[in-house]
């Protein structure tokens, strides 16, 4: 029944102002090969990211000496209290020749920032549950760039194959109905909606983990969504982050420029042609206690009182240059993936 409620209350465009799920746009602010979670200090690392959020996202974020509203002169989401990173890898085409090139983001709809990603805080449908926003230095990571078992990819992490870019019929939820855990290996003639979901239960105490993965858990029963518990060892109920990604694919929908053996021609920016290596990296930074009012003030939308809110114009223009300088693919065809032998 709870189920029922969410598949309204999840359809992106049309959000009802009661719904305590908090949904804004964050315009590109860098596509580099740097992380600052996985593999700090890495210049480059060793995959392509595309980050949105605070424009001090360095190679190296320490906790202690890196506090991201303080380091940060702007950021590239609608909410300016929000100097938070978020980040994913990026995906390429290869065409039958053997090259590659970057698929662009776009805005997703009812939003004016250009390309990055669509975020969600959602509070949850137990009105009178606490929420606790995360504290300084919190990070975190959810799913596995190695993976490429469709079996190993968690709830919540997915894809869907638009027929149009108006993503209409609206198809439910996210990760329901026909929503796979992998590339879509059709042309879609709305590019693909990609979600990346965190877990929303936290053990209290961790900022970070070494996996940066242990510190959190999913409810032990059930799912955020029916409303399901968080576990006794992770007690307590964060807000549960979603990433919403438009890749526009349909530059590539030509099956003339697909392999001839009918594979995908689609990679992660780490060499992954199956899609199931699907990842999201998450480094709070909001300002003060801007994110725990917002929750206290059940928020929804991109316009909240609680929050300050800037110019979609004033996001996108919040960039920053590569850390690592290279050829991303989007104006010319790339012999091989950045950083790989392939
Ligand atoms: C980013 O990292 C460089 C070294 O790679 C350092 O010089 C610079 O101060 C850092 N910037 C911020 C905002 O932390
Ligand atoms: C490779 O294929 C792409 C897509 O068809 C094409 O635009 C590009 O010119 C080709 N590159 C070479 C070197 O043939």
């Amino acid at each position: 029944m709870l189920l029922k409620h969410l598949v309204p209350a999840l359809a992106g465009a049309h959000l009802a102002t009661a719904q305590e799920l908090m949904r804004f746009g964050c315009s590109q602010l860098t596509i580099d090969r740097i992380d600052p979670l996985v593999e700090p200090g890495n210049l480059p690392s060793s995959h392509m990211h595309q980050v949105i959020g605070g424009n001090s996202f360095n190679a190296s974020m320490t906790p202690e000496s890196h506090d991201p509203p303080t380091v940060s002169t702007c950021t590239s989401c609608t909410y300016s209290e929000d100097f938070s990173n978020y980040w994913t890898a990026n995906v390429y085409f290869k065409a039958r020749n053997g090259t590659f090139k970057r698929v662009p983001q776009v805005r997703n709809l009812g939003l004016g920032v250009e390309a990055g990603m669509t975020v969600y805080y959602i509070r949850g449908y137990q009105p009178t549950a606490q929420v606790t926003a995360f504290p300084p230095g919190f990070r975190m990571l959810v799913g596995d760039s190695m993976n490429r078992d469709a079996s190993k990819v968690p709830h919540g992490l997915c894809f869907r194959c638009e027929s149009n870019m108006d993503q209409n019929p609206f198809g439910g939820a996210p990760c329901t109905g026909s929503d796979i855990p992998g590339f879509p290996n059709q042309a879609c003639g709305g590019g693909w909606r990609v979600t990346v979901t965190f877990p929303s239960c936290w053990d209290g105490k961790n900022t970070d983990s070494p996996d940066h993965k242990s510190h959190i858990a999913y409810p032990a029963s059930g799912t955020f969504e029916s409303g399901g518990a968080c576990p006794s060892t992770h007690p307590v109920k964060i807000p549960q982050v979603m990433y919403e990604i438009i890749f526009d694919t349909r530059q590539f929908n030509n099956k003339a420029d697909w392999p001839a053996d009918g594979s995908q021609p689609f990679y992660w920016s780490m060499g992954d042609n199956t899609g199931y290596g699907i990842h999201g990296d998450y480094l709070f930074g909001w300002k003060g206690d801007a994110l725990q009012r917002a929750m206290d003030g059940k928020c929804s939308g991109d316009r909240c009182s609680p929050l300050q809110r800037q110019t979609d114009q004033a996001a996108i223009n919040c960039v920053k240059g590569q850390s690592a300088p290279e050829n991303i693919g989007d104006d010319q065809w790339l012999t091989s993936l950045p950083g790989l032998q392939m």
